[in-house]
């Protein structure tokens, strides 16, 4: 499966959503999930996000391992997203800001 890690928190830009053929993501406030048992690792969002913020589970870095559970449990939570939208305000100022895993929102 592919997993959205911490660079989208607060940025949101959504260019990964139109790409992908299963309609998989799921939209919190400020951050976006992949469900994972829906993902057929088609690979095609993990080029289109802006922030960098798509990775294979295969290729995971270790301090975002926890975004694996976060992907798979607020995808249960929130609604699917399939269509692109404005991103978060001030996105291009928090994109590559470390530490934002504190402010995701639920
Ligand atoms: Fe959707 Fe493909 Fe990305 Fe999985 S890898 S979330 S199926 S676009
Ligand atoms: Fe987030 Fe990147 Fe998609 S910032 S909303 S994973 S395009």
């Amino acid at each position: 499966t592919f997993v959205v890690t911490e660079n989208c928190i607060k940025c949101k830009y959504t260019d990964c959503v139109d790409v992908c053929p299963v309609d998989c993501f799921h939209e919190g406030p400020n951050f976006l999930v992949i469900d994972p048992d829906e993902c057929i690792d088609c690979t095609l969002c993990e080029p289109e996000c802006p922030a960098e913020a798509i990775f294979s589970e295969d290729d995971l870095p270790d301090e975002q391992m926890e975004f694996l559970q976060i992907n798979a449990e607020l995808s249960q939570a929130w609604p699917v997203l399939s269509e692109k939208k404005d991103p978060l305000e001030d996105a291009e100022e928090w994109d590559g800001k470390p530490n934002k895993t504190p402010l995701l929102e639920r």
